[in-house]
C-alpha cells in the first residue's frame, strides 16, 4: 500500500500543508508542465465541449483540473454560488452541539442553536479577525466549563457559548456578541451591532448546506428530484456510522467524476464492484438542472453479506435490486445500498488538492443489530478497500493532467455523468443551470 493516500487522523478543519501528504511526504506532482491557456480560451472550449452530443463527447482541457485562474473562476461562478453540504444532523443532534470545518477558505461553525435552528457561522472574530477555534491551537472554546469536546468525532463538540481565545469576547450560539471586556471607552460601540457573521444555510433531508454567495435559489427547489430519489432511506433519521478523512492530491472534479461513472468498474474495480454491478448494465437518468442519478443493477441478487444490515423496508423495490449513485451539483455525493447510504464530502483546497470525507449513514434499526460492531468494522474495511482503488486512479489521472502528453479523450456512453457535469459547468458559465436554456438530454436504458 502506498503511503501517499493513506487515510489520516488529521482533525477536521485542519487541512494539511500544501503539497504535503498524510505522511509528510511530498506528492509526486510536477506542476505547470504546460503553459496554461488564457481563461477565456478555457471557458470557450468548455462551452464547445459541453455542446457536443453524448456520442461525440470528449474530456475537457487539462487546465480545468490544473489552472489557478480557472480554479479562481470556478470558486466565483460554480462553488461559492452553490449549496455545499457541510454536516448531517446526526453529527450535531442536540442544542449546543457544533461542528468546525473550513470550506473554500472560510473557517466555519455549524451549530445547533438553543432555539433548535441549525446555523452556519463564521469562526472569524469580529474584534481582530482571530479564528475563535483555530485548529491545533489546543483551545477550541471548551475550557472554563463551557462545554466538552465530543470524543471520537473530529471537529464536533458541545458548548453553551463561544469564546474567542484572543481577548475573551464571547458569543451566543446564534452568533450574537454576549460579552466583551473593557470596551466601555470605545465611543459609539454597541454590542448589539456586533456578532459572528451568519452564512445562508438550509437543512434538507437531514443535511445542513451552506450557500457562501448568499444568492442561490432555495435548496429545496433545486433538489426536488433528488429528494424523491432518496426519500425511502429517510436520511433525516439516519445516523453517521463511519467517517474517514483523506488527503487528495487531485482536483475535486476528478473525484466527483470518478464517483459518478461506473465505467471504471471494468478496470479499477474489476475484482470488487464489477462482478457485483457490471459496468455495461449501469445507466444514467435524463438530465436534470441540479442533480444526476445513475443506476447500478446487481448482476445477481447478492445473498446477504457479512457486513449487511436489514434492508430498509421503506425503499422502492428497485433499490433492493441495485445500488445507485447521486450527485447534487456541484459536489454533494451519495452512493446507496439497500441498507445504507454512503456520503462523500469533498473540500476543494486548490486546483490540484482536495480533502475528502468518506462517510456512511445507517438507519437507527441497524444500531440495534446484535452484530453491529462486527458488521461496522467489516463495512469500514470494505469502504477503505474500494476507495483505495479509486484513490489510486484519481492520483494517477491528476498527474496525467499536468503532463504534456495529455490528450483529450473520447467518452463511452457509460460516462454520461461526466458529460452531464461538463454541461453543468458550461451552464454555470452562462449564468444558468442545465435544462433551463437547452433541452434536457434523455436518459439511458
Ligand atoms: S480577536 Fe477575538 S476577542 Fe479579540
Ligand atoms: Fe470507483
Amino acid at each position: 500500500m502506498s503511503t501517499l493516500y493513506e487515510e489520516t487522523t488529521v482533525k477536521a478543519g485542519a487541512p494539511p500543508a500544501a503539497g504535503v501528504g498524510a505522511t509528510g511526504e511530498e506528492f509526486p506532482l510536477f506542476r505547470r508542465a504546460r503553459k496554461p491557456a488564457p481563461l477565456d480560451a478555457i471557458l470557450a472550449e468548455l462551452q464547445a465541449t459541453a455542446e457536443l452530443p453524448l456520442a461525440q463527447a470528449r474530456t475537457l482541457p487539462a487546465e480545468v483540473y490544473t489552472d489557478e485562474a480557472y480554479f479562481d473562476w470556478e470558486l466565483d461562478h460554480v462553488l461559492r454560488p452553490a449549496w455545499l453540504c457541510l454536516a448531517h444532523i446526526s453529527q450535531i443532534p442536540q442544542p449546543g452541539d457544533f461542528l468546525n470545518l473550513d470550506v473554500l477558505g472560510e473557517p466555519l461553525i455549524v451549530v445547533h442553536g438553543k432555539d433548535g435552528v441549525l446555523r452556519v457561522l463564521s469562526r472569524v472574530c469580529p474584534h481582530r479577525a482571530m479564528d475563535i477555534m483555530p485548529p491545533g491551537f489546543g483551545y477550541d472554546g471548551h475550557q472554563h466549563g463551557l462545554g466538552d469536546r465530543r470524543e471520537g468525532v473530529p471537529g464536533c463538540g458541545h458548548t453553551r457559548l463561544f469564546l474567542c481565545p484572543y481577548h475573551h469576547w464571547s458569543f451566543e450560539l446564534d452568533g450574537r456578541l454576549k460579552a466583551c471586556p473593557e470596551m466601555q471607552q470605545a465611543e459609539g460601540f454597541c454590542r448589539d451591532d456586533v456578532g459572528l457573521k451568519t452564512f445562508r444555510a438550509e437543512t434538507w433531508r437531514g443535511w445542513i448546506f451552506v450557500n457562501l454567495s448568499g444568492d442561490a435559489p432555495p435548496l429545496a427547489e433545486q433538489f426536488t428530484e433528488l429528494s424523491a430519489d432518496i426519500a425511502g432511506w429517510k436520511p433525516e433519521t439516519m445516523k453517521l456510522a463511519l467517517h474517514r478523512e483523506w488527503d487528495c492530491p487531485f482536483n475535486w472534479k476528478v473525484l466527483v467524476e470518478n464517483f459518478m461513472e461506473a465505467y471504471h468498474h471494468l478496470g479499477a474495480h474489476c475484482k470488487t464492484l464489477q462482478p457485483l454491478m457490471p459496468a455495461k448494465n449501469t445507466w444514467t437518468e435524463a438530465e436534470r438542472a441540479h442533480s444526476v442519478r445513475v443506476n447500478l443493477p446487481f448482476k445477481n441478487q447478492p445473498p446477504p453479506g457479512e457486513a449487511d444490515f436489514e434492508p430498509i423496508p421503506t425503499l422502492d423495490p428497485e433499490h433492493h435490486a441495485q445500488m445507485a449513485v447521486f450527485l447534487g451539483h456541484p459536489s454533494f455525493l451519495l452512493f446507496s445500498g439497500p441498507d445504507r447510504l454512503f456520503w462523500y464530502r469533498i473540500e476543494p483546497l486548490g486546483p490540484d488538492r482536495s480533502r475528502l470525507h468518506t462517510m456512511m449513514l445507517l438507519p437507527e434499526t441497524a444500531l440495534a443489530d446484535p452484530d453491529y460492531a462486527q458488521k461496522l468494522a467489516l463495512a469500514d474495511q470494505m469502504l477503505v478497500d474500494f476507495h483505495m482503488e479509486d484513490m489510486e486512479v484519481c492520483i494517477a489521472v491528476q498527474r496525467g493532467f499536468f503532463a504534456t502528453g495529455y490528450q483529450r479523450g473520447r467518452l463511452s456512453h457509460l460516462e454520461m455523468p461526466i458529460w452531464l457535469i461538463q454541461r453543468y459547468l458550461a451552464a454555470r458559465a452562462r449564468g444558468t443551470y442545465p435544462t433551463l436554456d437547452r433541452p434536457a438530454a434523455p436518459g439511458q436504458q
